[in-house]
């Protein structure tokens, strides 16, 4: 193989290396930032087709001279690190699941409580935080463990109640199905929280659905129409006389591995797709099917939220809906947004204080 490199070590294993991934990766002071452990090398400045002028080997480090003389220092230790995988891992629901409850102002104020909470979330994609206050405006405190808002147009904090004004369908006392908010932008929200103020209503349970355990399952028998709603642009939109939101997507977007990373699912906002286009129909055929596995409850859970409590959901996979307000009690809930990556901080800085 052209431009990589061999190695094998005293024990016998052997390695191969891109060659120019090794000069890219010399950790040698000359080639970083020290001060802020940034690349400086840039990998323009040397030829496509550089190669070692030698190379040593001991146990557990080899060392490359370059043409220009620079050296070069990998230990195996090193090596091994950098093919770690580095994405979180997440977990299906066991058919016992709900989501872990925690004290609101434990996991506010107690770190462990905090790591327990943000693990668990980061796993499963939904939490409950308990014992809330119920005064408008609480989530703002979440900001502590979240990280900032994430601001979108109509409000900062979202309110939910039965309104004959309302933008969206959560106004009403229909049942709405599984979604998630704001696939009407081209980056929607990653995290949804949802704070009961007050629950007096009857029916309109809440209800949480692993949106990626049912891409696994839906992936896993029918590869052929997971494959089209990963390339069907479908688009959404959420309005009112103020504002108009709009983006394009497919439904299921994927990393570079074919892991998902959003998928975007929200009946009310889904906008007509063009019916001239010989795609629509294989789309719609492969929704279909989605769309009952969604519904068919199989990876849905639902539980009262009730007032002073909190749902906290990964929205780039967990699915929110809510069941059918069937008496005019007073509810009221709040809604805000939050970045997955700010979490994902936070549980990293909390754990690096901790050593
Ligand atoms: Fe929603
Ligand atoms: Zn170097």
């Amino acid at each position: 193989m052209s431009n990589t490199l061999l190695v094998h070590w005293p024990d016998g294993e052997a390695a191969r290396f891109s060659t120019l991934w090794l000069r890219d990766n010399c950790q040698c002071a000359d080639c970083r930032v020290i001060q802020t452990q940034e690349k400086r090398f840039h990998i323009a400045s040397v030829p496509l087709d550089y190669q070692p002028s030698q190379i040593e080997i001991d146990d557990s480090n080899f060392v490359i001279t370059w043409p220009e003389g620079h050296r070069s220092r990998y230990s195996r230790d090193f090596l091994v690190n950098c093919s770690a995988p580095q994405r979180a891992d997440w977990q299906p629901w066991p058919p016992s699941f709900m989501p872990t409850g925690i004290d609101f102002d434990a996991f506010l104020e107690d770190k462990d409580a905090a790591i327990e909470g943000i693990q668990a979330f980061l796993k499963d994609g939904a939490i409950r935080l308990l014992k809330a206050p119920t005064a408008p405006n609480t989530l703002e405190a979440l900001s502590r463990r979240l990280g900032p808002i994430r601001e979108l147009l109509f409000e900062r904090i979202h309110n939910v109640q039965v309104d004959p004004q309302g933008y969206n369908v959560a106004h009403t006392n229909l049942p709405l199905p599984p979604h998630n908010d704001f696939a009407s932008y081209s980056w929607p929200p990653s995290v949804q929280a949802l704070h009961m103020l007050v629950n007096e209503a009857e029916g309109g349970l809440s209800t949480v659905t692993d949106g990626w355990a049912a891409l696994v399952s839906f992936r896993e028998t029918c590869p052929e129409h997971f494959d089209t709603l990963t390339q069907v642009n479908v688009p959404f939109r959420e309005f009112d006389e103020h504002n108009e939101t709009f983006a394009v997507a497919p439904m299921i977007q994927l990393d570079a591995l074919g892991a998902f990373s959003i998928f975007r699912y929200s009946n009310q906002l889904m906008q007509c797709l063009n019916p001239m286009d010989p795609t629509t129909s294989a789309f719609y055929e492969a929704y279909h099917v989605l769309s009952s596995r969604i519904l068919s409850g199989d990876f849905t859970r639902s539980f009262r939220l009730n007032g002073g409590e909190m749902l906290l959901v990964a929205a780039h996979r967990v699915l929110h809906g809510r069941e059918a307000i069937l008496s005019a009690g007073k509810r009221h809930l709040q809604d805000a947004y939050f970045e997955h990556d700010n979490v994902r901080n936070m549980l990293t800085v909390l754990s690096r204080n901790y050593d």
